[in-house]
């Protein structure tokens, strides 16, 4: 880690600023040039540096190790001198405040900070993990949920979110995938912008409003051999096709800041990356906002093999396009001497202060610093709205794969033993980014089925195991639960630190306690619902497999055990799809559905097929496909329609299917829509999905769900690396997943 030393006074002596614009005033373009103009040096490399906050709850202080922040003084001392223009994960209102004065009554230019914090999925009310709620397909719930966590951020001051992350994901074995949209690009751009849409705000400037920070650019989700950290070696084409789109997605809903990424990519540090922070993200993208580090990423180029020393780490970082620096005081520390040694240019240090100004002014910290911090905003806290809205989004993240001879939803009178690690209690409810939320709001899985059962009593709870260690005597008493009841749900998976950040994992199974424990209630022979609680696609072994019903819960937040209540007794039908491919051994990692089809794709699903695209131990496919998730309805697909077959070059062409409900009870479906390029000039994804709509279905109903396919869904990355079409002929498929559906075709015609 660098140098711990907070940050200190060696400048010489500012001059003093009495006629300097004040206020508003200062946020005015004319203002913040005269703010530049009268800046030491020191100053700017202030405005360019955030710091974890020294007062800051425990579980920011955990997420964020060796957090470098000296004390409370030294850091107001450092406001004050004007070397900090910002700290970030701290939740006391009060000390913003003080903070805020000191910044703006004590020091020379009276410039306000900045305060952030990572707001991943919820502030006190915390939603489901983005992964769970990606299952849900709904950008308009993604938006409300952020909306919801800005309103309780920002009463305590936050005005800055390190959020959403926009990832594409498509390695189980990463443990970040949790933070993030899933594997698809459609999917992952929608909701990023969304999101950034939801944190934001109508306007930057209202007390409620967070600036976004899509991250972590790029290409953080293809670290190698699913790593967290490691290098993303990957071409341009799979850059601008896959992991571009969700940043320019969430730069087009008004996302103006970003956040850099730990790794490098094709060998160049994201953190010294000019070609990508300058040339694509400003050249090409015409950003307007900043680049913050991500934590001591710019420190980090030294362990990356780029940087002699933590002066020339600075000297890179900001030379590739790294405006502001967290956590390392690296620009603070060396910045300035940089400069007047003739190493960075000052102008490009006004550039980047003049758009961190810009930013504060857009936020309104300059109109009125303390516009977030009115105390009557503090006392508002978390709205009882929001619980109920995370529980409509817990209930909507929940998939349910299988559920054989209809065992779910129970009947509220039957009696059931709760079995599994996270049977009960509040641990492991909320995923492994909450930094703020107060893990004893969350209603247990316990608390939740009592509460929805004719009798409470009814219900035996075994915790059987750990999540990752035996109970001696805990499969005993689990089985003798078991063999007492008349349904089994049994509650296992990830620990919530056994995903998320520096949380890759080599086996992506269960863990071997919770294997012994899902064995031996299995045995017992009573129909059994598991409930697979992850932050991750995982691998399920065999006595999981087939229980007859598996719903996966991801991390649900403050509201798991009400809606898995909802789900599990029929107030609500499950209506989630799985948002990445549950492949059929983590060997398949990286593993997702818009593979690419090889020269020797197996003609069959039999086995044996000599000199095929395929393991010695199975084909390559999913256990469970992306998309996939079951309503308690019976949905069938019929009758694809792609009209005359044909597209013309600037024309579009309506795709519709007849889906019917051939249940007993309303189901709600997503329906996709799924295309596959037979001939272009660089190979093609098995599918890609480019649309969804959620119908809902009577009984007996039918419904003809129709698209409109435009040549624009049917672009890809060309020879030349830009955007194109070709005509020719596609396969299209209006479908359940990514691995069924009813099929047609059609052709794009010649322009
Ligand atoms: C972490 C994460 C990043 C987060 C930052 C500040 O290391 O990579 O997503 O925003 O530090 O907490």
């Amino acid at each position: 880690m660098p140098n711990a030393a907070p940050i200190r006074s060696e400048a010489p002596q500012a001059r003093s600023a009495p006629d300097l614009p004040r206020g508003a005033q200062a946020g005015t373009p004319e203002g913040i040039e005269a703010l530049i103009a009268a800046m030491t040096l020191e100053e700017k490399a202030g405005q360019l540096t955030i710091m974890p906050a020294a007062l800051a709850p425990s579980l920011a202080n955990a997420a964020n190790p060796e957090a470098i922040s000296g004390t409370p003084s030294q850091q107001e001392q450092a406001v004050r001198e004007g070397r900090l223009g910002g700290v970030f994960n701290g939740d006391s209102a009060d000390w913003h405040r003080r903070m805020q004065h000191v910044a703006v009554h004590e020091s020379r230019l009276g410039i306000p900070l900045l305060f952030a914090a990572d707001v991943i999925h919820g502030f006190r009310t915390i939603f489901p993990v983005p992964l769970a709620e990606a299952a849900a397909f709904d950008p308009e719930l993604a938006r409300r949920t952020a909306r919801a966590a800005a309103e309780e951020a920002t009463a305590v001051g936050l005005a800055w979110n390190f959020a959403p992350m926009v990832d594409v994901s498509r390695d189980a074995r990463w443990g970040r995938g949790v933070e993030g949209a899933g594997e698809d690009v459609l999917l992952g751009s929608l909701l990023a912008a969304a999101r950034v849409e939801g944190f934001q705000g109508a306007r930057l400037d209202d007390a409620d409003a967070m600036l976004a920070t899509p991250k972590h650019l790029a290409a953080y989700g293809a670290a190698a051999g699913g790593l967290d950290y490691a290098g993303a070696d990957v071409s341009e084409r799979t850059l601008r096709e896959v992991y571009f789109p969700p940043f320019q997605s969430a730069f087009g809903a008004g996302a103006l800041s970003t956040m850099a990424a730990f790794n490098d990519v094709a060998g160049v540090p994201c953190h010294a990356n000019s070609w990508l922070m300058k040339d694509v993200l400003r050249g090409e993208w015409d950003f307007e906002g900043f680049v913050v580090s991500d934590y001591t990423g710019d420190f980090e180029l030294i362990a990356h093999g780029l940087a002699e020393d933590e002066r020339d780490a600075a000297r890179l970082a900001f030379a590739g396009g790294v405006d502001m620096s967290m956590s390392s005081a690296l620009y603070a520390r060396f910045l300035p001497d940089l400069v007047r040694a003739g190493e960075v240019d000052e102008a490009e240090v006004d550039a980047s202060v003049r758009r961190v100004l810009k930013l504060k002014a857009a936020l309104g910290l300059f109109e009125d610093p303390f516009n977030r911090l009115a105390p009557a905003r503090t006392e508002k806290g978390h709205a009882p709205t929001h619980r109920e809205l995370a529980r409509e989004a817990a209930r909507k993240s929940l998939v349910l794969l299988k559920n054989e001879g209809g065992l779910l939803p129970l009947a509220r009178s039957a009696k059931i033993a709760l079995i599994g690690p996270f049977a009960a209690g509040h641990d492991h409810l909320n995923g492994p980014w909450v930094l703020f939320g107060d893990p004893r709001q969350a209603t247990s899985v316990e608390d939740g089925l009592r509460a929805a059962m004719a009798d409470p009593q009814a219900l035996t709870v075994a915790a059987g195991c750990a999540a990752e260690a035996e109970i001696a005597g805990g499969i005993d008493e689990a089985v003798s639960a078991a063999r007492a009841a008349d349904v089994v749900v049994l509650v296992v998976g990830e620990g919530e630190r056994m995903s998320g950040e520096a949380q890759s994992r080599l086996d992506i199974g269960l863990p071997e306690p919770q294997r012994a424990l899902v064995e031996a209630v299995r045995a017992v022979g009573k129909p059994t619902v598991l409930i697979l609680k992850c932050g991750r696609a995982m691998t399920l072994d065999p006595a999981s497999e087939a229980s007859k019903a598996l719903l996966v819960a991801w991390f649900l937040g403050v509201e798991t055990g009400g809606a898995l209540a909802d789900v599990l007794f029929g107030d609500h039908a499950p209506s989630g799809r799985l948002p990445v491919s549950f492949p059929r051994h983590v060997a398949q990692s990286p593993f997702h559905y818009d593979r690419k089809i090889t020269g020797r794709p197996p003609l069959s699903l039999q086995h044996g097929e000599e000199f095929k695209a395929r393991y010695r131990e199975s084909l390559n496919l999913s256990a469970w496909p992306f998309g996939h998730g079951l309503t308690y309805g019976d949905v069938a697909y019929a009758d694809l329609d792609a009209g005359a077959g044909r597209m013309a070059w600037d024309g579009s062409l309506e795709v519709a299917a007849t889906i019917t409900n051939r249940g007993a009870r309303e189901a709600e479906e997503l329906v996709q829509l799924y295309i596959h390029d037979r001939a272009a000039s660089v190979t093609r994804p098995i599918r890609q999905l480019k649309g969804f709509k959620r119908v809902t279905l009577a009984p007996g109903a039918s419904e003809r769900v129709a698209f409109t396919l435009t040549r624009a869904d049917l672009t890809f990355v060309g020879p030349d690396l830009t955007w194109i079409a070709e005509p020719g002929r596609f396969t299209v498929w209006i479908a359940p997943s990514a691995e069924t559906g009813v099929e047609g075709e059609f052709e794009l015609l010649k322009p």
